[in-house]
């Protein structure tokens, strides 16, 4: 299940959000409590924006607490990025793959973007793979994109484009 993020699910998010192994290859986290309050924040405060822009969504398994997160922000270029995190415990069950996919359609058939994009690190196997299952195309290697930790790294770059 794919679902709008509440206040109230500071204490699932804050225990994925501040595990140090889910933050090895992105920009962010890993969280203290200010930075999950803030990023619920943002949330919530983007599901009233009109038009919206950011779609930051939290995976749940049906009935239960949140495991993870997707989200499709969409850039003045009407291009939309989309993006994922699951909690370590939940590795390897599908979760990202199955959230991306439904997002990448969202994007696709109504919003109707003309082009989204991912990026990973090259070296994030796991998260290369979900970009592949759901279908989009490694379009090269952008050198230098993500300061991570005071180290610029590179991105791969996968894109989808509709005509
Ligand atoms: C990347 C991430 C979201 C994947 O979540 P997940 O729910 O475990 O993903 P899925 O189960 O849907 O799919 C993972 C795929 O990667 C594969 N995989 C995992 N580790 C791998 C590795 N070291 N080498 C190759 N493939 C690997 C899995 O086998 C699976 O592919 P398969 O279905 O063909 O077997 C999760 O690892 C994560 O949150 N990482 C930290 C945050 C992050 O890196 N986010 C993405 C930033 S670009």
């Amino acid at each position: 299940m794919l679902r709008e993020y509440t206040l109230e699910d500071f204490a699932a998010v804050h225990s994925f959000a501040s595990d140090p192994e889910i933050a090895e290859y992105v920009d962010w986290g890993p969280n203290t409590e200010d930075d999950t309050r803030s990023f619920l924040e943002a949330c919530v405060i983007s599901q009233e924006a009109v038009p919206r822009t950011d779609f930051t969504l939290t995976i749940t398994p049906t009935d239960e607490a949140p495991v993870g997160s997707v989200g499709l922000t969409v850039d003045e270029h009407h291009h939309g990025h989309l993006g994922y995190v699951v909690g370590t415990r939940y590795w390897g069950k599908g979760y990202a793959t199955e959230a991306a996919a439904s997002l990448l359609s969202y994007g696709q058939e109504v919003l109707k973007l003309p082009r989204i994009e991912a990026t990973c690190r090259p070296t994030n196997l796991a998260s290369a793979r979900v970009l592949e299952k759901i279908g989009m195309t490694l379009e090269g290697l952008r050198p230098h994109d993500r300061l991570i930790r005071g180290t610029w790294e590179d991105s791969l770059v996968f894109a989808t484009v509709s005509q």
